[in-house]
């Protein structure tokens, strides 16, 4: 019977036709700017449209992640200790959390990323490009990559500080050499640039406009 030899497209490559691929969306930016807010609006978003989402966040909760965060209170870690334990808690996360979640077609969203590790870690002194390089041997670049961008001072406003003692002082410089690094990254392919200075909703309309355009099958 010829039926019984046409070979059934599903029997082939079920995976290809019988899910969407997965998506990687990243949102960075230093404090204040929005970006756990606005990545709980787009999995939302993305879920009213039956997506699987996948929302998680770095450092994550995991032991590096934990080391980093009770390290925040008892005293900092050398820059070196520091750098390393996001590495460490990154390559956990991509293992066990968001490469599982991509290879099964889930939209994957994440606050914060490789990108911050640039930022934060370059402004500590490290080479971002160096740092990019390292991580990228192992965790998967972005389909896109949204910048959540505001000026320092009112980024800090929103955070409630006022930024008047010595230490607000260094904190903000450091902030502006994360900002900059940051933008340094606008020309990738897969990045935009997010003007955060507006209220929250129009932040939002900005983001779910780059998201239909970028990922038109979503
Ligand atoms: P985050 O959890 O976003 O801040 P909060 O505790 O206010 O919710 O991130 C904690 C801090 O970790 C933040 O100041 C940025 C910093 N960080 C790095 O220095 N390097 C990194 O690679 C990452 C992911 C975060």
């Amino acid at each position: 019977m010829s039926s019984s030899l046409t070979p059934d497209p599903s029997s082939i490559s079920p995976s290809s036709h019988a899910r969407k691929p997965g998506l990687f969306i990243v949102l960075e930016g230093i404090d204040g700017t929005g970006k756990s807010t606005q990545a709980r609006r787009l999995g939302d978003w993305f879920a009213s449209r039956g997506r699987d989402v996948v929302l998680s966040y770095e450092p994550t909760d995991g032991p590096w992640g934990r080391k980093l965060r009770e390290s925040a209170a008892t005293g900092r870690l050398s820059p070196e200790e520091e750098l390393q334990y996001f590495l460490n808690d990154r390559r956990q996360h991509v293992e066990q959390k968001i490469a599982p979640a991509l290879a099964a077609g889930k939209v994957v969203i994440l606050d914060r990323y490789y990108f911050s590790t640039m930022a934060y870690q370059g402004a500590r002194g490290f080479d971002p490009a160096e740092i990019r390089r390292i991580n990228e041997a192992f965790a998967p670049v972005p389909d896109l990559l949204l910048i959540l961008d505001l000026d320092v001072n009112t980024a800090h406003q929103r955070i409630g500080h006022r930024g008047d003692s010595t230490n607000e002082f260094e904190k903000r410089e450091s902030l502006e050499r994360c900002r900059e690094i940051f933008l340094s990254l606008k020309d990738e392919p897969f990045a935009r640039v997010i003007d955060s200075n507006g209220p929250l909703d129009d932040v939002t309309a900005q983001i779910q406009a780059i998201v239909e355009i970028a990922c038109p099958a979503s």
